[in-house]
């Protein structure tokens, strides 16, 4: 005994037990306002490494005959590249961006700047990281894998919700899974949030994109790696969807609210983790290429065992937007496709870790999970 309390108390071993707290990054300069889309010129000129090195712009292909195009700042080889952002990204995209950028560009480039949504910032990050880093995109997905730093990135998000301009991960679709970079150098050095570019979003990814936010909220305030640090920006995004979502804001209140919840939902996920619902909607993503916040809401629907409350007042803000969710998605799949969605959910521990605790494995089965899938 003698023995055990002298080990205990050496400084060592202080040492060995002081909890680790995680470092993590935050986006280090942000503009917010409206119209501050215009001072992307500005803030770019101050990180071109010269004539040779472009900015390359990575624009949602929706906005290929809008007004915004000839807003962007090109200067000397600058490029824009269209993205399609019907599809969740892809890691083999990331790797034939990279590739047409390195065999197209001089030099490599001065900066990346993600003009779009969640995918279109996702893919921003992951081609910003693989321009320096060697080999496939693939071998990156997961945590903390990479080795250098990112080239100059920046995110201009035309959608909210999905917190992307904030988070340290980029979710990219490959070959075996669904995963994202998670690292240090995924976080974007600049942002910009104009809500004027949120405006003429169509009505049904306005909702699953915010909804995404909302889940967010959801899953970090109920988890059990909640702290006062997650908890200070969950609970200040969820009152600002159900403002948003469930309020009479105008239109550009609205947008501006929409914009700093998916902000703070992304923040507050940052220190603690998501839930039960992005754990199966990664499965029904990889499996049936539903995209991410559709994927939510229709796990999110049946999870009032796990999320009560959350749960009645996402069913309170379907019924005011007269949002009918797609129904008999998962009617006639296989055994072995029911089996594919439930491995790749399983497979996010640290998803179910934060919803169930560290004797997770005891509270969820495969059955349990296939029930959820088999409703939807
Ligand atoms: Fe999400």
């Amino acid at each position: 005994m003698e023995f055990k309390n002298e080990t205990i108390n050496s400084e060592r071993d202080k040492q060995i037990l002081k909890p680790s707290y995680r470092n993590f990054p935050m986006v280090p300069k942000v503009v917010f306002g409206e119209g501050s889309f215009d001072q992307l010129g500005d803030i770019l000129m101050l990180k071109r490494e010269s004539v040779d090195a472009p900015m390359i712009y990575l624009v949602d292909d929706v906005f290929k005959n809008s007004s915004l195009i000839n807003r962007i700042p090109l200067l000397f080889e600058d490029r824009i590249i269209f993205q399609c952002a019907e599809q969740e990204p892809k890691t083999e995209q990331v790797d034939a961006l990279v590739a047409n950028i390195k065999e197209n560009c001089k030099e490599l480039p001065s900066g990346i700047i993600g003009i779009g949504g969640g995918t279109v910032m996702d893919l921003a990050k992951a081609v910003a990281i693989m321009l320096k880093n060697k080999g496939s995109s693939v071998k990156y997905q997961g945590w903390d894998l990479v080795n250098k730093p990112a080239i100059y990135h920046v995110g201009i998000p035309t959608i909210s919700g999905t917190g992307a301009e904030v988070s340290r991960t980029t979710v990219l679709m490959g070959p075996t899974k669904k995963l994202g970079i998670n690292s240090d150098y995924t976080v974007f050095d600049q942002v910009i949030l104009d809500p004027e570019l949120l405006q003429g979003v169509p009505k049904n990814k306005w909702f699953y994109t915010g909804m995404d936010c909302y889940i967010h909220c959801i899953e970090s305030l109920n988890g059990t790696f909640l702290n006062a640090f997650s908890q200070s920006y969950g609970e200040k995004a969820l009152d600002l969807c159900k403002d948003v979502f469930l309020g009479n804001l105008n239109d550009s209140e609205a947008r501006a609210k929409l914009m700093m919840a998916s902000w703070h939902g992304g923040m507050s996920i940052a220190y603690s983790q998501v839930g039960i619902a992005h754990a199966l909607s990664y499965g029904l993503s990889f499996l049936l290429g539903i995209r991410h916040g559709l994927a939510n809401c229709l796990v999110f629907q049946h999870l009032q065992e796990f999320y009560p409350e959350g749960v009645a007042t996402f069913k309170k803000i379907l019924n005011k937007h007269a949002i009918d969710l797609p129904k008999d998605i998962c009617k006639g799949l296989s055994e072995d496709q029911f089996n594919i969605m439930i491995n790749v959910s399983l497979k996010m521990t640290p998803l179910w870790e934060n919803a169930l605790g560290k004797d997770w494995k005891t509270r969820i089965s495969p059955e349990k999970i296939r029930d959820i899938y088999s409703k939807i």
